[in-house]
């Protein structure tokens, strides 16, 4: 199936190698905009977003995540916040949000990078850190970077073949005797 919003979907893809070439202020605006236009549970939109530009501070991210040089050479770095006491979904809501700044950045044709997650042992040496370094308050988390620029790898777009695997899809319960082979072998909604 076709559509402009579906090429884009396919089109989405982590680039871990960016140009130095900056990106404008309406283009980061853009795609935190977008980010804001996720769902969220009781529209509590529980995100903030940290812009992170200093070349200084964009190091101390790559050394304490041990992730280079991507993270140096992103000209953006978005910390992805969130607000607990908002709501107690509050890290889906900001992933939905998340996922709508990676599409945005594809459209604009920015390449895009979602990097680490919360409760892991250097997130949390790194949320100390950022917490301290950005004057970050205390009610608020963090739960990943996003590194935004211009794209000097182009991972190929996701294909179907590749992605789609219909032995995770299950109508109406979770196995039918037979339905995961008639699925395996192209079946699928069609087929029903
Ligand atoms: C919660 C989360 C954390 C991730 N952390 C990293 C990371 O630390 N480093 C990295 O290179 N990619 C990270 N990624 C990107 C995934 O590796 C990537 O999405 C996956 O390999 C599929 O590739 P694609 O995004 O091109 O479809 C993360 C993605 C998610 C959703």
């Amino acid at each position: 199936m076709d559509s402009e919003c579906l090429d884009l979907i396919r089109a989405r893809r982590t680039v871990r190698r960016f140009t130095p070439q900056p990106l404008r202020p309406d283009e980061v605006e853009a795609v935190i905009e977008a980010a804001m236009y996720a769902p969220s549970r009781l529209n509590r939109q529980p995100w903030h977003f940290l812009i992170v530009e200093d070349p200084e501070v964009k190091h101390e991210i790559a050394e304490i995540l041990r992730v280079h040089p991507y993270i140096e050479e992103a000209p953006v770095l978005v910390v992805v916040c969130g607000r607990p006491a908002s709501s107690p979904t509050w890290l889906m809501d900001i992933s939905a949000a998340t996922e709508n700044l990676l599409l945005a950045a594809t459209a604009l044709d920015l390449g895009s990078a979602w990097v680490a997650a919360p409760d892991t042992t250097l997130w949390s040496i790194l949320e100390e850190h950022l917490r301290w370094r950005l004057h970050i308050p205390q009610d608020i988390r963090m739960a990943s970077v996003v590194a935004l620029g211009h794209a000097a790898e182009h991972p190929a777009r996701h294909e179907r073949a590749e992605r789609f695997d219909p032995l995770k899809v299950h109508y109406g319960a979770w196995e039918r005797v037979g339905a995961s082979q008639e699925l395996a072998a192209g079946g699928g909604a069609a087929r029903r």
